[in-house]
């Protein structure tokens, strides 16, 4: 099959486009046709070396990237049942396996239906934000009357972030520059910007104060954050490899958090009543995965960048 991988760490392009061996479902797993997979800035960071070696296993190489996948099934793993060969779905890959979606075929361990509201792009790039987005709203306790606080809402993470946060009937409030605002208010957010101030702008915009926070930007703002919340263990991060030292979790697909995999269905089924998108912010063939990966690396993404699988 063909796939985009790399055999040495480095910049954009050292990923090619060439042959790599064909994976195939194990028990409890699929396999896929891929039609569309998401970049996650994970891809970019474990290309470039820059995630601490504390916070990920050795990288067999070469590497495919890809977190998540949205395609055809065309192998049906032992054990496995509610889903057959032509069946339309999206889902993670194995994520202790750091990858392997951004090829012909894929493997997948967690799925659901792709529901006809979701484009093969939007699928194709929706179902590591819902793991991850769901993983940390359980974590935070998320529920109906909660006010929370999204630090970063703008991209991937945290446009995913908020709709189910206020698809559970949060009280949400997300952070982004400017120009992302009235993009953010679409998603039901009442936005403000990130940087000096935030805790004066939250008190104005909840005077009761905030039940939670998700730091999602891991912009070294987690000291105002834990201010704003009162205290540590109401925020948690994904993004910020120094929470510990403030006394914050960060969570991670290896940090032995439970998953968040019930999310793919529930976000599955908002997207059937309109109530959850994927919002785009770039979309790239797969031979263009180094032009993927430099928009990435620029942290100013608005929404979610997707590989198109021919
Ligand atoms: N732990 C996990 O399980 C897990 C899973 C997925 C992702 N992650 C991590 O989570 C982070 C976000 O991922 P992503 O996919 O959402 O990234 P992304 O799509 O690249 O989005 C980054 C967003 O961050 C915003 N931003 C940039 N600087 C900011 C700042 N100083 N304060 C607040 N927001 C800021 C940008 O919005 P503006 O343009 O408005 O600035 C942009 O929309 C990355 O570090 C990623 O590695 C962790």
């Amino acid at each position: 099959m063909f796939a985009l991988q790399y055999s040495e760490l480095g910049p954009p392009d050292v990923l090619t486009v060439g042959e790599a061996e064909e994976p195939h479902a194990g028990p409890g797993e699929i396999r896929i046709a891929v039609r569309a997979t998401g970049v996650t800035p994970a891809d970019w960071k474990l290309r470039s070396g820059a995630i601490r070696s504390e916070f990920r296993p050795d990288l067999p190489l070469p590497h495919i990237p890809g977190m998540d996948a949205a395609g055809v099934v065309d192998e049906i793993g032992e054990g496995v049942t509610g889903v057959a060969v032509g069946d339309a779905v999206f889902g993670v890959v194995d994520l202790a396996k750091l990858g392997g979606a951004a090829a012909e075929f894929a493997v997948l361990a967690a799925w659901a239906a792709k529901p006809d509201a979701l484009s093969w792009e939007e699928a194709g790039g929706a179902a590591g934000n819902v793991e991850t987005a769901t993983r940390a709203l359980d974590l935070l306790g998320v529920t109906a009357g909660t006010t929370l606080l999204v630090e970063g809402a703008a991209g991937g993470v945290g446009t995913v972030t908020v709709q189910l946060a206020a698809a559970r009937g949060a009280t949400v409030i997300g952070t982004a520059r400017e120009a992302n605002h009235h993009f953010l208010t679409g998603l039901g957010v009442t936005p403000t910007t990130y940087g000096p101030g935030l805790a004066e702008r939250v008190a104005a915009l909840a005077p009761q104060g905030v039940d939670a926070v998700l730091d999602v930007a891991g912009s070294g703002s987690l000291p105002d954050l834990v201010a704003i919340a009162g205290e540590a263990r109401r925020v948690v991060s994904v993004a910020d490899m120094d929470a510990r030292e403030h006394g914050v979790h960060l969570t991670w697909a290896g940090s032995g958090d439970a998953p968040g995999l019930d999310g793919l269905a529930v976000a599955a089924d908002l997207a059937a009543e309109g109530r959850f998108t994927v919002p785009l912010g770039g979309v790239f063939p797969l031979t263009d995965g180094a032009k993927a990966h430099e928009l990435s690396a620029t942290g100013h993404v608005r929404g979610k960048i997707v590989l198109t699988v021919p």
